[in-house]
């Protein structure tokens, strides 16, 4: 159990138009830190108003990308009251990603306790407006200043919080994605499946190209043979064939998503095939000029489930279900924004009060 102290913001800010929130752009009134250091561990937890950081500029995070980090939001349900979506998974990959990564972890009930106390302590800026959530992002970075290559001795996990609306500027409606075939996201025994900085800064040339192109974001095939579908950079990536669900597997070297777990859980759920087989790009456009591709869409608890209108690979482009949004992702949508915002009941019991 944490104990964590809190010193109040004198100067609070105006809270944004919740009609305009776009994703990640204004912050709340305050942030929570937690040290680490080899003698004490974890200490000093704290909830203080949010300020830039004070680090040396030889902190092991700004040479060698030395951090973690992870995404969950909260929702405001009906009756005004706050809850968050399975954190504790959320908790636990950030463990994994840690272990990977060779930062300190704190334990699931301290993170879940963490996120709870800052949620709690700024809930006035969980927003109330349909499609709109508190962002919450827990991260670690290691801040010795050291520049020869080993683990830190000093790191430090802190909480930021954004309202937020869509991730996508299109929301609900279909996103087109550019399928890589030239770079590579992740390989075998490398750090794909952890969210760590560094996979997204890698990314980013191929989301300059795929936006050059027309193209909202990139699906990423497998580092060996460039021929299995994996992830899209921000978001897992879904395809319905023939009245069976595909996802990538998550082998090591694809995000371990937590809407993706919970999409494949609901479909299985409502008895529709799922296949978690690693899927070849020539597959999914036959099926597109055969017909059979059905419906495209992503996860991610950014981009919630984000349908995907249209697909190219090397000059061949996939129309999907005439650009509009399919009949299995719209179930998976209203269900899982449902249970998320407390419009539906929990039967599954993934959502926790703050
Ligand atoms: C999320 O969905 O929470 C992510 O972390 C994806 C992205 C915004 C980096």
């Amino acid at each position: 159990m944490l104990q964590i102290t809190t010193q109040r913001t004198t100067t609070p800010k105006a809270k944004p138009d919740e009609s305009s929130l776009g994703f990640g752009v204004h912050y709340t009134d305050h942030m929570l830190i937690i040290d680490h250091d080899e003698e004490q561990g974890w200490h000093d937890a704290r909830i203080v108003p949010y300020q830039p950081l004070e680090l040396d500029p030889a902190a092991m995070v700004f040479h060698y990308a030395m951090e973690s980090f992870e995404g969950l939001k909260a929702y405001r349900t009906p009756d005004g009251s706050i809850q968050l979506f399975r954190p504790d998974k959320n908790a636990q990959r950030m463990i994994n990603t840690n272990h990977r990564m060779c930062l300190p972890s704190l334990p699931v009930e301290d993170f879940v306790q963490a996120v709870k106390a800052i949620v709690s302590f700024d809930q006035d800026w969980v927003p109330h407006a349909e499609g709109t959530s508190l962002y919450i992002r827990p991260f670690v970075i290691a801040t010795e200043p050291h520049l020869g290559v080993r683990t830190s001795r000093t790191h430090k996990f802190i909480i930021v919080c954004s309202p937020v609306g869509a991730y996508y500027s299109t929301g609900i409606n279909p996103v087109k994605i550019f399928v890589e075939d030239e770079y590579t996201r992740a390989c075998p025994g490398g750090t794909g499946f952890t969210k760590c900085g560094g996979n997204y800064a890698a990314s980013l040339i191929s989301q300059v190209k795929a936006h050059e192109l027309g193209y909202e974001q990139t699906l990423w095939l497998d580092g060996v043979e460039h021929k299995y579908v994996e992830e899209v950079g921000s978001m897992n990536c879904f395809f319905k064939i023939d009245g069976t669900v595909y996802t990538a597997p998550t082998v090591g070297t694809v995000l371990p998503g937590v809407t993706r777990m919970s999409c494949i859980e609901l479909l299985k759920h409502w008895g529709i095939p799922v296949s978690e087989e690693r899927l070849p790009i020539a597959d999914v456009m036959k099926a597109s000029h055969d017909g059979k591709l059905e419906e495209v869409f992503g996860t991610g608890t950014a981009a919630v489930i984000s349908p995907v209108g249209e697909l190219r690979y090397e000059g061949d482009v996939a129309h999907i279900n005439n650009g509009e949004i399919g009949e299995v992702t719209h179930k998976l949508y209203n269900t899982l924004t449902g249970i998320q915002w407390g419009k539906l009941p929990d039967e599954l019991g993934w959502t926790v009060k703050v």
